[in-house]
């Protein structure tokens, strides 16, 4: 799935958070949301989500603007995965809360395919042995491996990840990483990924887009965007991009 995102300004009350904001992601690949603490990273996709509204600009999945979708419409299409997980603790077991994905595809009750595609998402996330826990005694990690599942049984067209692999572990990270990217490309699926880890970036996502205080100060193919300069531009910091093993690296200095 396509989205284009064209001129969107959004204000918290006379602040404004993002500034004329203009961005595509294609299908099949991960675009990358980079920036600093407090650049606009959450708002952006909290706006492609539906739960904010920009004051001005368009958003639009597959020339489709999601101003005139329902809520069913969108979360058929767009899968969230949020920064904090705090507030999904109402559910209790880990398997009710990915099959809950499936509740914008199902009319009445929850069907045989419905369970199916909850354990085959689970499987893919590696938390089938968790499936009877209590979602809310997880750790972070696991809450958050969940929260992709849940996402992956949705049958999205579009994952808004809001760092996604903030809480795991190193071998997770890069698991998460791969298993997000082979759906997107097996299932011609478009995704955006917010992402703190340069290094993870460079290899994952094929394009990236940087916003500094709410504007987009670079976006394009990864090699293009993810340079000293713009590194430093938008975090202060000095970095260096070397080829280790056959693939690019960002080094932070
Ligand atoms: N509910 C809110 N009301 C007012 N201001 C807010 C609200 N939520 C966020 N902001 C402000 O909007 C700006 C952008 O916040 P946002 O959460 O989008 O940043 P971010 O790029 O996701 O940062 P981080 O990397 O820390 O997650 C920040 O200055 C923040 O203080
Ligand atoms: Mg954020």
């Amino acid at each position: 799935m396509r989205l284009r995102i064209d001129n969107v300004v959004f204000n918290y009350g006379s602040t404004e958070i993002l500034k004329e904001v203009c961005l595509d992601a294609y299908p099949g690949e991960i675009l990358g949301i980079l920036g600093p603490n407090g650049s606009g990273k959450t708002t952006l996709l909290r706006c492609i989500n539906g739960i904010l509204t920009p004051k001005q600009g368009s958003i639009a999945l597959d020339g489709a603007d999601i101003e005139k979708m329902s809520r069913i419409e969108l979360s058929k299409r767009v899968g969230y995965v949020p920064q904090h997980a705090t507030h999904e603790a109402c559910t209790p077991t880990v398997y009710e809360v990915v099959l809950m994905g499936r509740r914008p595809h199902v009319s009445w009750e929850f069907g045989a395919k419905d369970r199916d595609m909850a354990w085959q998402a689970m499987e893919e996330m590696d938390v089938k042995h968790l499936s009877s826990q209590r979602f809310d005694r997880l750790s972070s990690g696991q809450a958050q491996r969940v929260l992709m599942a849940r996402a992956i049984a949705q049958e999205v067209r579009m994952l808004l990840l809001d760092e996604p692999t903030s809480n795991l572990d190193v071998r997770y990270q890069i698991d998460v990483m791969r298993t997000i990217h082979d759906q997107v490309r097996t299932k011609n699926m478009g995704a955006c990924a917010v992402v703190h880890d340069l290094d993870l970036a460079m290899r994952f996502c094929a394009k990236v887009v940087m916003l500094h205080d709410g504007k987009v100060l670079a976006a394009g193919n990864r090699e293009n965007v993810l340079n000293p300069e713009n590194i430093r531009t938008a975090y202060g910091v000095d970095s260096v991009i070397d080829n280790i093993h056959g693939r690019e690296r960002v080094l932070i200095l």
